[in-house]
């Protein structure tokens, strides 16, 4: 006699969900260029306070008007660590995963979108080029 048993409908549905969020997770993203996207967003959100003399660069000590600057970090060390963007001080502030009152941009500046931040993200791990 027929018996239901779950297992057989339901492991499929399960490995199929798996298989889709897998690919997604790993389909091929278009290479982010340093000059025509990240240092827009850097301009736009940040620059006013990590300019030459901008409150942010005279207490942490880091410019964010170029590559080599950014990369620098700031008196204390890089905030950028290429190829891992989930350990990167800057994405760990800009998402907002440390203490409020230390997220970037700092105050009551809009946060940057999550667009913005996945774009960041991927230009680090393809390896923060300056391309
Ligand atoms: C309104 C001013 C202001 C804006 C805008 C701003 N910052 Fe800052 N930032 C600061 C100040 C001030 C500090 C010094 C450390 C502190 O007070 O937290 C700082 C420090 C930092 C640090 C170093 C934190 C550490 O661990 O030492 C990073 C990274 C940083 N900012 C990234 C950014 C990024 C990225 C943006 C743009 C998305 C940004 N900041 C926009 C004011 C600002």
């Amino acid at each position: 006699m027929y018996q239901y048993r779950p297992t057989c409908l339901t492991l499929p549905a399960v490995a199929v969900a798996l298989l889709l969020s897998s690919c997604d997770s790993t389909a091929p993203v278009a290479e982010v260029s340093f000059s025509k996207q990240i240092q827009p967003i850097l301009t736009q959100h940040c620059l006013k306070c990590h300019d030459e003399k901008g409150e942010g660069t005279v207490a942490s000590g880091l410019r964010l008007s170029g590559y080599e600057t950014l990369l620098q970090g700031t008196k204390f060390g890089p905030v950028i660590k290429p190829g891992d963007s989930l350990s990167s001080t800057l994405i760990i502030l800009v998402e907002g995963r440390a203490n409020p009152s230390i997220n970037m941009p700092h105050g009551n500046q809009t946060p940057l979108n999550s667009g913005q931040i996945q774009t960041l993200r991927q230009w680090i791990d393809q390896g923060a080029r300056n391309n």
